[in-house]
């Protein structure tokens, strides 16, 4: 049984239709699953490990102080449980995901690590998501290009990673094949969407202030510093996971908004 975390986000309700279309026995949890599941409240954990031999880790943010303890802590009891082999979705570039990665890794269990870039669906389900509708969204990106990879080719991976041991052991680096800066990713929405969508390259402290409402200052500061680390150049280079994972070339970012412009999701 594949025990499915984060399972109504951008990544895990994907997977679980793959999971779904393959008949393959799950379990998929979140906060409001029955039973429940809790990354802050670990009495949680071992009534959805019951009978897992493989989980998907999908914690809400890797950036987080303390996510990296929080997910050694998993992979302990996951093992205790009766898990043989964990898949972590990781954040490319990221300094606390890595601490995450080596916990996985370090666990002695079997493991897959799926190291994303930018998600293509930060625009129709996440960060973004209404922002393109007021025909502007900021970000303290500068002129950064980033290899925005779409959140199906992840799910993609992941799958294979949770279903077949072939993938254990390996640090899957999924990006999308294009570098992109985020004013041409507003060029392609524009074009799809049929209506001018703008790129503000704002500064840490605009970004900041404008986050603070809705994140809390802490949370506020965890973006930024995030920000400054993956928007820094260090992301500037495709990498090879979607090919080496599933022998086929990424999803590109114009197929990505052509869809996403179909569905009805950018008609302001
Ligand atoms: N977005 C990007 O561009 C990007 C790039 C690279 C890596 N990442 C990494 O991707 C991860 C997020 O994955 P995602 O985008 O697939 O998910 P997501 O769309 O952000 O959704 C988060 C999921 O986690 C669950 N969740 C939230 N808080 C929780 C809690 N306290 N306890 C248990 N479950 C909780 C939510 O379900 P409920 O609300 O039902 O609990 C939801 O299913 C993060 O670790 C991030 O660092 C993101």
């Amino acid at each position: 049984m594949i025990l499915v975390t984060g399972a109504s986000g951008k990544t895990g309700r994907r997977v679980i239709d793959r999971l779904t279309a393959e008949g393959r026995d799950f379990r998929a949890v979140g906060r409001s699953s029955e039973p429940p599941f809790e990354w802050e409240r670990p009495e949680t954990w071992p009534a959805v490990l019951e009978g897992a031999r493989v989980a998907y880790i999908v914690h809400p943010e890797l950036a987080a102080p303390g996510a990296a303890e929080v997910i050694a802590e998993f992979a302990a009891v996951a093992g205790s449980a009766g898990v043989e082999r964990l898949v972590l979705l990781s954040g490319r570039g990221e300094s606390g995901a890595e601490v995450s990665e080596r916990a996985v890794r370090e666990s002695g269990l079997a493991w897959t690590v799926v190291r994303a870039s930018w998600f293509a669906q930060n625009f129709t389900e996440g960060l973004l998501h209404p922002a393109p509708g007021g025909g502007v969204f900021a970000l303290p990106a500068g002129e950064v290009r980033e290899p925005v990879v779409d959140a199906e080719d992840i799910a993609d991976v992941v799958t294979a990673a949770l279903t077949d041991p072939r993938h254990e052991g390996r640090l899957y680096d999924v990006t999308g094949s294009r570098l992109l800066a985020f004013a041409e990713m507003a060029d392609e929405i524009s074009r799809a969407a049929g209506r001018p969508v703008h790129y503000a390259a704002i500064s840490p402290d605009a970004f900041r202030e404008l986050l603070t409402p809705h994140v809390g200052p802490a949370g506020a500061e965890m973006y930024v510093q995030l920000c400054a680390e993956v928007f820094d150049g260090r992301n500037e280079k495709a990498g090879e996971g979607v090919r080496e994972a599933l022998g086929r070339e990424p999803r590109d970012f114009t197929a990505f908004c052509r869809d996403a412009a179909a569905t009805g999701v950018w008609s302001w």
